[in-house]
């Protein structure tokens, strides 16, 4: 087909002009920036590893969601060994049904009327898990679910140390899985607690010792309720950071690590075991000084809450500020290749964050463009 402007032929370059379906095949320099790449072979490369951990292990694995928000990245997992998918809010569940995805576990607290009554049809569709910490809502959930003839799996939220959601005392817990069992269609699961206040600590000793104390908080809690005669089949927590604590913990059935899929650099710095799959693909656009380097990719295309991202394979330069559409690079010796035009890889110090910011993942295979995936949950707040 013949692209015509104002009755002339356009020039072939802007006829082979697309926005989002690059060229397959095309090499990652010549995709138009910024854009989200992801080193496939990398990526695969944490999904296995991450999933042969579990091999043979009591606990298994339920990865969060909320890291890549994207379905085939999920259905990945899943082939690889994963139990189903974890999530933080309805919107990425109601993605994540839509996509095939059958047992999905929301660690979190679904509030309000709006909200329960879409949690409650979307359990007609897929095993729903949703995390509890209060009475009025197990009540609030059954009503639905009996509206809908639809059944709700319950896990009680136990804080275990991270002073978020979550009961704070066993005996709210047993209290709580007691009411659920009382209550018409509702199927109490388990416990769940995210030990957040140990991931991200440096010392393997300090954040053993930390996590095995939050284990057991979750791991009594659970206990306590069998000792009511209840059931507990889901015991649930662990992230990237301590998937291979909580993970080895007696009596922990369920882990769920997300960011591990891609291994941002602020994780890449605490656990070596997964390495970074993604970067930001920029370009220069102005090299106002012999040491200074300006990229097309601020704040609009990646966070910062976790510190500065960091360039990919460039020694003696640092990405030192960024404003809401540049980025500013330091260089501390001179590099000549760094020019106008010149492409430069930056990997992200918070990749759940910076991956909200974007529309498509550029799947990248030894430097071609291989596929383009959309980050189907991007936004899904609600
Ligand atoms: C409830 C919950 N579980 C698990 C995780 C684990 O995530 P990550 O793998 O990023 O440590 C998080 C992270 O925010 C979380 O909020």
């Amino acid at each position: 087909m013949t692209m015509r402007g104002r009755g002339k032929t356009l020039p072939h370059t802007l006829r082979r002009n697309k926005i989002v379906s690059q060229s397959i095949g095309i090499h990652k320099s010549e995709i138009d920036t910024p854009a989200l790449l992801i080193d496939l072979d990398v990526m695969e490369s944490n999904i296995r590893f991450m999933a042969d951990f579990f091999k043979g292990r009591p606990a298994t694995l339920r990865p969060h969601f909320k890291t890549h928000k994207c379905p085939i990245i999920a259905h990945k997992q899943i082939e690889a060994g994963a139990i189903g998918i974890t999530c933080a809010k309805l919107g990425e569940a109601e993605v994540l049904v839509e996509c095939g995805i059958k047992s999905i576990l929301i660690a979190n607290q679904i509030i309000g009327i709006e909200k329960i009554t879409r949690l409650a049809a979307l359990a007609r569709h897929a095993d729903m898990i949703v995390a509890v910490d209060a009475a009025s809502n197990l009540y609030d959930l059954s009503k639905a679910a009996q509206a809908f003839g639809s059944e709700i799996g319950v896990v009680v939220d136990v804080d275990v140390g991270m002073g978020r959601c979550g009961t704070r005392s066993i005996d709210e817990a047993v209290a709580l899985a007691r009411l659920s069992l009382s209550l018409g269609n509702l199927k109490f699961r388990g416990v769940m607690g995210y030990e957040g206040h140990c991931v991200f600590i440096h010392d393997k000793q300090e954040r053993t010792e930390k996590c095995h104390l939050a284990d057991s908080i979750l791991v009594k809690a659970a206990d306590a309720i069998r000792q009511a005669g209840i059931d507990v089949e889901i015991v649930s927590g662990g992230g990237t950071g301590t998937y291979d604590i909580t993970g080895e913990y007696p009596g922990i059935t369920e882990i769920e690590a997300g960011s591990y899929v891609f291994s941002d650099a602020r994780y890449s710095g605490v656990i070596g075991q997964f390495k970074p799959a993604l970067s930001i693909l920029t370009t220069v656009i102005s090299r106002p000084e012999q040491d200074i380097v300006i990229t097309d990719a601020g704040l609009k295309t990646m966070t910062s809450e976790f510190g500065m991202p960091v360039l990919r394979g460039i020694k003696g330069a640092e990405l030192i500020k960024l404003s809401e559409e540049h980025g500013k690079i330091h260089l501390e010796r001179d590099i000549p290749e760094l020019k106008t035009g010149d492409k430069v890889e930056i990997i992200p110090s918070h990749g759940c964050t910076t991956i909200n910011l974007h529309d498509y993942y550029f799947g990248i295979r030894a430097d071609r463009l291989e596929t383009v995936w959309k980050v189907a949950a991007r936004g899904k707040i609600r």
